[in-house]
């Protein structure tokens, strides 16, 4: 029974008609699933820091400053500029290795990047729900522990199937200048200049390219990221610093 002094007249009507919003603000809720583990994290911040590093001395490779006045050997400019390249092509591609070891050992999360089930109906059907979410088309998304179907689709094609694609034509102009016998030269430019109409030129094109379909992927992955923390139904940056998914509501 319900009196008019009773501080909480709910639960009496509770009981009636099933509805006791007191009872659900008290219970305990799953706010937070974790992700990505360290690894992962890691990898992301290195592997993005890596890739801009590429993209800008890349593209100074591709277009190069001016002549220094002076002394040639009082400059290195765009020897270091190159070096910078090549270093960081080796962390890419050696940190790409580190992100597929971990695919094999880590949480199923770890996988998705690798895998990507064009065969299952229900993929495709979240993908073009998430591609209609992104249009405007759709007013609410759905709440995705992973990553979302259509940034997986992203992910797998723009970014990992790009990334080989970088490396393999990287390293192979890498070992045209580290010569045959190197194993740049034996594992990528011995089959990737012959793939390319043994033109080393074609392939600097293709590479080229390359950088400006990775600065596509960079600026739309970023404008996604951004866009689904702010009107998303989950958070999507802090979950790449913490490794843990936040869900609103
Ligand atoms: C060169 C720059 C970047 C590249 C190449 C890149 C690439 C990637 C890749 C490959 C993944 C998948 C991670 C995995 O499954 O292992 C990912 C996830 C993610 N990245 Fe980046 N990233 C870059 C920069 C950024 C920046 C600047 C932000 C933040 C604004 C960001 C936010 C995220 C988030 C939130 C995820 C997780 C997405 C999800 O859970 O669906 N990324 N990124
Ligand atoms: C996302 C990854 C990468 C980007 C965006 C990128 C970008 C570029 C660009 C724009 C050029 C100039 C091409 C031209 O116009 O001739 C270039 C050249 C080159 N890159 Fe990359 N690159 C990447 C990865 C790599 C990797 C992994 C390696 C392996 C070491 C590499 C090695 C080279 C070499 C050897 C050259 C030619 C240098 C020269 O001729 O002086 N790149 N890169």
């Amino acid at each position: 029974m319900t009196t008019a002094s009773s501080p909480r007249p709910g639960p009496d009507l509770a009981d009636i008609t099933g509805i006791d919003e007191a009872a659900v603000a008290a219970s305990p809720r799953i706010h937070a699933v974790y992700v990505y583990e360290a690894p992962v994290r890691l990898w992301h911040w290195v592997n993005a820091m890596a890739i801009a590093v590429l993209c800008v001395t890349g593209y100074f490779i591709g277009a190069p400053l001016p002549s220094m006045p002076g002394e040639a050997s009082d400059h290195y400019l765009m020897g270091y500029i190159r070096f910078t390249h090549f270093a960081a092509g080796y962390v890419l591609a050696i940190g790409l290795l580190g992100r597929a070891y971990w695919g094999l050992v880590g949480n199923h999360h770890a996988r998705e990047l690798f895998t990507l089930p064009v065969l299952r109906a229900a993929y495709w059907k979240e993908v073009f729900a998430m591609a209609a979410w992104y249009l405007f088309l759709r007013p609410r998304p759905s709440q995705y522990v992973g990553h979302n179907p259509m940034s997986r689709l992203a992910m797998f094609v723009g970014y990992l199937m790009l990334t080989l694609f970088m490396i393999a034509t990287g390293f192979a102009l890498y070992g045209e200048g580290t010569l045959e016998g190197s194993w740049a030269h034996t594992l990528f430019t011995s089959w990737v200049i012959p793939l390319f109409g043994g033109n080393s030129q074609t392939v600097h094109t293709w590479h080229h390219l390359g950088m400006w379909a990775m600065v596509c992927f960079v600026i739309m992955h970023i404008y996604a990221a951004i866009r689904e923390d702010i009107m998303g139904r989950q958070s999507m940056v802090s979950t790449m610093i913490s490794g843990y998914r936040t869900f609103k509501e």
